[in-house]
């Protein structure tokens, strides 16, 4: 039986050696439900992400994706890279800055990872990737080199990637911020429909306006814990802790896209 959650994190923490960054980060995610993490840079956000899938190991708590624990292999011992790989083949990353191979084709980029992870063969993959780069309307750029594209459509061959792997979760973080403002509006309008296509995500943005529109709920994030969570709209308009609400006042000034 399919588990209730898609993904479960409860008492997520971290710390690297004295410093603690995130405490008791708990929340779960439907099957195709959208969640926003917003808060001010330093918050833990991107720590957030990076441990749902051990690419930070938590220091504290649990994940499950689908009820299966991430990481852990049941005799309390952490998984090696090589035992994690299925895992997170699982989830796909979009990051701040691409992180494209500036070597290989867009063919290339898109189609390593399955052919990698999941063992498909080389055509296989290779016409995966062109479908998975038409969803995201770039399927003429599929024989050009990376630093031949501009960085809205690099960041849209990084999603190509991320879809590649087939993940039943996506998560990205704060895949604008790197980006010219004019180059922004074509990456959002790609993750919009994305999310119009039910797809599970967890995205770190200060676009505000773009979390209202396609996050279901929005966790607030300050000082390593989770201050504040509702439905998007409701948080947004009504928000009820101080740090919030100094935060989106702050965002409204024009305050910092980075973090
Ligand atoms: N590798 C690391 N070693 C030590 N401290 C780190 C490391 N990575 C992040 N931090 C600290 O963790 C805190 C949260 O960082 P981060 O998750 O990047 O926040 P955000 O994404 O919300 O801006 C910051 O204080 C940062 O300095
Ligand atoms: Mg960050």
């Amino acid at each position: 039986m399919a588990a209730e959650y898609l993904l479960q994190v409860t008492g997520l923490g971290k710390a690297y050696g004295h410093h603690t960054v995130l405490t008791d980060v708990s929340f779960a995610l439907t099957r195709g439900e959208r969640i926003a993490l917003i808060g001010p840079s330093g918050s833990g956000k991107s720590t957030c992400l990076r441990a749902i899938n051990y690419l930070e190991p938590p220091t504290a708590g649990d994940i499950r994706l689908d009820g299966k624990a991430i990481g852990s292999r049941g005799d309390g011992r952490r998984m090696s890279d090589l035992e994690l790989a299925p895992q997170r083949a699982e989830i796909g990353m979009v990051f701040q800055h691409f992180h494209l191979w500036p070597h290989l084709s867009v063919r290339a980029n898109v189609s390593l990872q399955p052919r990698k992870v999941r063992g498909i063969a080389r055509s296989q993959a290779s016409r995966m990737a062109e479908a998975m780069l038409a969803k995201v309307h770039l399927d003429h750029k599929v024989d050009e080199m990376p630093g031949r594209l501009s960085g809205g459509q690099q960041q849209r061959v990084a999603i190509a990637r991320a879809l590649a792997q087939q993940p039943k979760l996506l998560l990205f973080d704060e895949p604008t911020s790197a980006l010219d403002p004019e180059l922004v509006g074509e990456v959002l309008s790609v993750i919009k429909e994305l999310a119009g296509e039910g797809r599970a995500m967890v995205l770190v943005t200060h676009e505000i306006a773009f979390a209202r529109e396609v996050a279901d709920r929005i966790l607030f994030m300050d000082g390593g814990r989770i201050v504040e969570q509702g439905p998007a709209k409701d948080l947004l308009d009504n928000p009820q802790s101080p740090r919030l609400k100094q935060f989106l006042a702050s965002l409204s000034r024009g305050g910092r896209r980075d973090g």
